[in-house]
């Protein structure tokens, strides 16, 4: 299933999107002057690490707006100073937020900020320089994940493989419905997370700020705004 957000069409705010081609996993590119600009500044290499971070985290609270229209939540009752209202909150368990180390850590203030009674977990996944190629080499989550609403942050979804295997890890474990943030794409990131999560039974939508032109051959995205785990924290 795809959104109507991500079809071919001029972007007031960028180049044509292409269309999205993926079939088990829903996309939707936030298209809002704001997320725009915010992301413009932050692709500027003269943009510096404080201020950085704190676009960040301004954008991810941006996309989580969108990316949590699907929250689980439960009629409640309160009472005003004037009568009761009936309303609603958020259900148990609660929703986990899944930061992948390390870059998608700079992303998890700006979603905690939308939900603060989400539980939070961490994978920490690399991948390979040579074969791109991701590998788990940290994991901090519950054992059993049914009934789990999971978001999943990753700035840069350039290959799509070690996306893919964060969300098989959560689905493995239970999860019944998966949400990614991302704050760029490459088509090529796109279109493989789509095929190596073709078989997936339960609903994975990925919310982006934008899709970028390409990867190149050292497997980042054409503008991109470079490695997002040094920009955010340095070269450590
Ligand atoms: N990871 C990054 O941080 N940047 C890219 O362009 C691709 C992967």
């Amino acid at each position: 299933m795809v959104s109507d957000r991500t079809q071919s069409r001029p972007s007031a705010h960028g180049p044509p999107r292409p269309p999205a081609t993926v079939s088990a996993v829903e996309i939707t590119v936030i298209d809002h002057p704001l997320v725009a600009h915010k992301l413009t500044v932050l692709r500027d290499v003269q943009t510096d690490s404080p201020t950085f971070r704190r676009l960040t985290e301004e954008l991810v609270t941006l996309l989580a707006y969108e990316a949590t229209r699907e929250v689980r939540v439960e009629p409640a009752t309160v009472t005003t100073p004037v009568a009761p209202a009936d309303g609603v909150r958020l259900t148990h368990p609660r929703p986990l937020v899944v930061p992948i180390l390390r870059a998608g850590l700079g992303m998890l203030e700006g979603m905690t900020r939308l939900i603060p009674t989400a539980e939070v977990g961490f994978v920490g996944m690399v991948r390979n320089e040579e074969t791109l190629q991701p590998s788990t080499y940290a994991e901090r989550l519950p054992e059993d994940l049914h009934g789990r609403q999971c978001y999943v942050l990753d700035p840069m979804l350039a290959t799509g493989g070690t996306l893919a295997a964060a969300v098989r890890f959560l689905v493995d474990r239970g999860a019944d419905h998966i949400t990614c943030i991302c704050l760029l794409a490459a088509p090529e990131g796109i279109e493989r997370l789509g095929s190596l999560l073709d078989d997936l039974k339960v609903p994975c939508t990925l919310v982006l700020a934008g899709v970028d032109e390409r990867l190149n051959e050292k497997g980042y995205i054409v503008p991109g705004l470079g490695d997002a785990g040094d920009r955010l924290y340095g070269v450590v």
